[in-house]
């Protein structure tokens, strides 16, 4: 290359160079004032990914003032009901978090409170950055993209200590029938709870795993979709299933977070617990746990090969009071570098696809053996998680799994559950 040819190459670098830092920081310069982000986490590794996003993000936007606006309660339930008030009430926080799927789309978009964020996909490159799947689970029939995944979490996970599965003698029970016929028996023999369960939302969690075992990804699947009849043999086996589960946990699950029930696994007093992988977040983060030593995992028993996902996203309502910051914390919270700042710690797998999944320094055993999973299994959608069957349908289920608790009765279960689906979907 000749010298004047390298100096004009030099100086367009330089030029461009400039150019784009004098963009950037414009750009965030631009953006000021206070942002609220609302969603549930307020402890453990939740937190601490949700912080250190924080963290990041007011490196970026200095000018930006952030409240995390976290209600406390696991899957959000004390959350959602606070949301509905302010979106009723006028008064939207700038970004909430918000399930992918049914809880996104049902509710809010149906109401035409979202803003479609097509151009943040577009500016950024997203639409080939993120899976197919998980991107039209946040779309409408017209390809209005409606929130920013920053994770893919897995439901179908049963969490356990290995060194006391040995020592009680007992092995990872392949179906839920090996576990009611044989390790429950085992373990109640040795004075240990077979499974530890907690509050009302894990029971639905903890149901949805039973009926994936029982039923398989696609009859699951079709449960949603009026494939799978819920008045059919199969859907009864499903609640027998549940129902002999449930009678080996503990008695006193509704006082129990699912902090509360991993930690009992962790303690020895029970044997398993069927929880969603932010209870990685809590062993490594919290307890600073080894994976596969402190704590070890397994596809909830029957589910082999299905992965019962749902997905944390952010989306912006329509009125958020600063849109700009709001939409500046979309653009970060959907980049590679955001998902691998935030996933680690929660126990999640970077939807971004362009994330560094790889790198085993960040994401350890645990994840690389989720991501192997979430790429080569079936996909099915969590019902307790809003993927598939919220609002309504989930409130229903939810009452008639309380009363299932209680009283047992299979066939009553199954016959509201009959009605309460032809209520909400039949035609
Ligand atoms: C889920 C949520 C997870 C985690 C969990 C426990 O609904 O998607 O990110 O927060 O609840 O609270």
């Amino acid at each position: 290359m000749s010298n004047r040819k390298f100096y004009a190459l030099l100086l367009l670098t330089a030029v461009l160079l400039t150019l784009g830092i004098a963009s950037l920081s414009v750009h965030a310069q631009d953006v000021s004032g206070d942002l609220e982000i609302f969603s549930w986490w307020v402890g453990g590794g939740e937190a601490a990914g949700l912080e250190a996003l924080i963290a990041r993000f007011g490196e970026l936007y200095p000018d930006v003032n952030v409240i995390n606006s976290a209600v406390a309660g696991g899957s959000g339930v004390n959350a959602q009901a606070v949301l509905s008030s302010r979106m009723q009430g006028g008064d939207p926080p700038d970004t909430f978090q918000v399930h992918a799927g049914s809880e996104l789309n049902d509710t809010w978009v149906a109401a035409g409170v979202m803003e479609p964020l097509n151009f943040i996909y577009e500016e950024e490159g997203w639409t080939e950055s993120y899976p197919e799947g998980l991107i039209s689970l946040i779309s409408d029939a017209e390809g209005n993209i409606y929130s920013v995944p920053v994770n893919i979490h897995r439901s179908n996970v049963m969490w356990y200590v290995p060194a006391n599965l040995e020592q009680w003698g007992v092995t990872v029970p392949a179906t839920w029938e090996e576990f009611v016929t044989t390790t429950c028996p085992a373990l109640l023999a040795a004075d240990v709870t077979p499974l530890a369960v907690g509050q009302a939302w894990t029971q639905m969690h903890l149901w949805e795993s039973v009926a994936l075992g029982v039923l398989g990804p696609e009859a699951y699947a079709g449960l949603w979709t009026g494939d799978t009849d819920w008045a059919s043999a199969e859907v009864t086996s499903v609640f027998e299933t549940y129902g002999q589960v449930l009678a080996c946990s503990n008695s006193d699950r509704d006082g129990l977070s699912w902090q509360d029930a991993s930690q009992r696994v962790i303690n020895g007093e029970a044997a398993f617990n069927v929880m969603g992988d932010w209870a990685a977040g809590y062993f490594l983060v919290d307890l600073a746990l080894e994976p596969g030593v402190g704590f070890a995992w397994s596809a909830s028993p029957g589910t082999e090969g299905a992965f019962l996902m749902l997905s944390d996203t952010f989306g912006l309502p329509v009125g958020a009071p600063n849109r700009e910051a709001a939409v500046a914390w979309l653009r970060f919270l959907g980049s590679a570098e955001a998902q691998d700042i935030f996933n680690p710690l929660k126990g999640s797998l970077p939807a971004n696809t362009d994330a560094d999944i790889e790198n085993t320094e960040l994401y350890n055993a645990y994840f690389q053996d989720a991501y192997t999973d979430w790429t080569t299994n079936a996909i099915v959608g969590s019902l307790a998680h809003g993927a598939v069957g919220y609002g309504e349908f989930k409130d229903g289920f939810s009452n008639i799994l309380a009363v299932f608790a209680t009283d047992g009765d299979v066939a009553a279960a199954q016959a509201i559950a009959v009605e309460l689906w032809n209520e909400v979907y039949g035609e």
